[in-house]
């Protein structure tokens, strides 16, 4: 998999120059690009600049991890994509659940495309792609799940030959092999936050602790049922401030340090791994027009 912290710790403007350029220099060979975004944070895991970059092509956003996310915000992420001009669909690529309403959806949206070839007697001409996102957002599964391949990142090893630039994927779809990878909004803190509570930013770098408080400051909001079942504590918890709400979760779980204080530490732990470990349920932390 993309090593997030590396790749995010690493991003330099360099880095965004490069593969400002890549994108330039293949979007006139697709039809259309695909933009693989996480459907648990649908604005923090996308780019900024990505609109402008990519602005000459049709889109495609693949809500992709949708099996982790709310399915009510996701419907709604849909709703807000399509009203914008982009094309959605909101797929697991890990397990392929929505992937065949991939073909249908190209259909759509390059109808013009598809019309043109046949005007110009070109009926099975292929239609490209370039697959593009921030790390982690799945891009290489999506294309190995499109192609039945497995180590699509084979072919990026320095001294690799490459030999193939697109991956064909059955029913005229052709992908560009190497996806286009983004970086995200670097500048919001509220980014980071929600990027490390999905794991996509290594606790190392961040303290759990605050990171657990953010956490809970979004859980209070909008699912506060989960935790009052999860951790058995009081509905009116959640109306404490989220250090204090900490406080309470390790106190149900028993977590004290000596003196009887509570471990606040390792309660942040829990909570951060038993919401990855699914734990809490599937969960959305950004909605369409509010503000994080
Ligand atoms: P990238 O190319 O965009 O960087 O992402 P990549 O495909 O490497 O996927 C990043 C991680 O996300 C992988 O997990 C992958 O399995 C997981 N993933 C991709 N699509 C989905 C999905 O639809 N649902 C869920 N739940 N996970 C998904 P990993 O922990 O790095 O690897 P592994 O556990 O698969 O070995």
């Amino acid at each position: 998999m993309a090593d997030f912290q590396k790749q995010t710790v690493q991003w330099f403007p360099g880095h965004m120059a490069k593969t400002r350029r890549k994108i330039k220099e293949n979007l006139p060979l697709v039809d259309a690009v695909v933009e693989l975004v996480d459907a648990r944070i649908p604005v923090s895991s996308r780019n900024p600049e990505l609109d402008e970059l990519t602005s000459s092509k049709p889109r495609i956003i693949l809500l992709n991890k949708c099996d982790v996310a709310d399915a009510n915000a996701t419907a709604e992420w849909i709703r807000y994509f399509e009203a914008s001009g982009a094309f959605a669909l909101a797929v697991d690529c890990k397990s392929g659940k929505g992937i065949n309403r991939f073909d249908d959806l190209v259909r759509e949206a390059l109808k013009d495309k598809i019309q043109s070839n046949i005007d110009k007697g070109m009926p099975g001409r292929a239609l490209r792609f370039m697959v593009v996102g921030i790390p982690n957002t799945g891009k290489s599964t999506f294309i190995n799940k499109m192609s039945g391949r497995n180590r699509l990142k084979t072919a990026d090893r320095p001294g690799v030959t490459r030999t193939s630039q697109w991956v064909a994927c059955g029913g005229g779809i052709e992908l560009l092999d190497t996806p286009g990878v983004l970086w995200p909004k670097f500048d919001d803190p509220a980014v980071g936050d929600k990027l490390a509570f999905i794991g996509s930013v290594k606790d190392e770098i961040l303290d759990s602790e605050t990171i657990a408080v953010r956490l809970l400051d979004v859980l209070k909001e909008d699912y506060a049922d989960r935790l009052t079942e999860r951790y058995k504590i009081d509905a009116s918890d959640c109306q404490l401030p989220s250090y204090e709400l900490l406080e309470k979760i390790g106190a149900a779980r028993g977590m004290k340090i000596r003196g009887g204080e509570v471990d606040t530490e390792r309660a942040a732990n829990t909570l951060l791994d038993e919401y990855r470990g699914g734990k809490l349920g599937r969960l959305t932390f950004e909605r369409p027009g509010r503000k994080s």
